[in-house]
């Protein structure tokens, strides 16, 4: 599956939902590149500066991450591209390494979710350090400010939340990504999902989608 939409529309929070009930892993490149600038890597330094201002991270080491990503194991039997791919050029290169892999997208679900919206949801995001659990300190927060339900960890506040580069990385949403829901209407299984709703509420329609692929 791979889900698309702006920052913020939830792909992280209902991919975390899909792998908990089906077990298939979550490929978020945002994430794969946070570990990777916090780790000091190569491609983490050279992609620190670009995501901190919201920008794209170049479309070669993006995809290296995915092909690396995707030799492990537990991609057998199917996975989540959360936030991948985000260009055309990525998108081509995402069809020829299933083409070798001899894979096939089942199904690509594309969140619809406005601008204001986008900005509550991430300027009040906080994450959890220990098993990436998403709050919201308005509509979601945790039981005890600062620490995760789930798993007792400390939680924190992205770098790229604050509202002027979320405004900037929605601006390079509706510029370099948004073409991309075109781009799978027409090449296969495409649901544009109205992500303006409980989660709950959305991860239901989810299960239906994945009940029919
Ligand atoms: P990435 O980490 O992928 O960020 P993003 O796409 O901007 O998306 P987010 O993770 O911010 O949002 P989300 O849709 O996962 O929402 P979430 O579920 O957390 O990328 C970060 C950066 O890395 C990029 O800017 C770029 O620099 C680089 N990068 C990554 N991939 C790349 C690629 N392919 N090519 C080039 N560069 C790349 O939810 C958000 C908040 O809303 C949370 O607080 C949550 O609790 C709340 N929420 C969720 N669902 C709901 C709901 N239904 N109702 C109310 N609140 C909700
Ligand atoms: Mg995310």
């Amino acid at each position: 599956m791979i889900f698309l939409g702006p920052p913020g529309a939830g792909k992280g929070t209902q991919a975390r939902m899909v792998t908990e009930k089906y077990g298939f892993p979550q490929i978020s490149t945002g994430d794969i590149l946070r570990a990777a600038v916090k780790n000091g890597t190569e491609f983490g330094l050279k992609a620190k500066a670009a995501m901190d201002a919201g920008k794209l991270v170049s479309d070669d080491i993006v995809v290296g991450i995915v092909v690396e990503r995707l030799a492990n194991p537990d991609c057998g039997r199917g996975f989540i591209l959360d936030g991948f791919p985000r260009t055309g050029g990525q998108a081509e290169s995402l069809r020829q390494i299933l083409e070798r892999l001899k894979k096939k997208i089942d199904v690509v679900v594309d969140f619809a979710v406005g601008e204001d919206e986008l900005i509550k949801r991430l300027t009040g995001r906080r994450t959890c350090k220990k098993c990436g659990m998403t709050y919201n300190i308005a509509f979601a927060p945790p039981a005890k400010e600062g620490i995760c339900d789930k798993c007792g960890g400390e939680l924190f506040r992205r770098d790229d939340d604050s509202e002027e580069t979320v405004r900037a990385r929605f601006k390079v949403y509706k510029d370099q990504s948004q073409e991309l829901g075109k781009y799978y209407s027409v090449a296969g299984r495409y649901v544009r999902l109205d992500g303006v709703a409980g989660v709950d509420e959305i991860f239901g329609r989810i299960k239906e989608i994945v009940g029919e692929a």
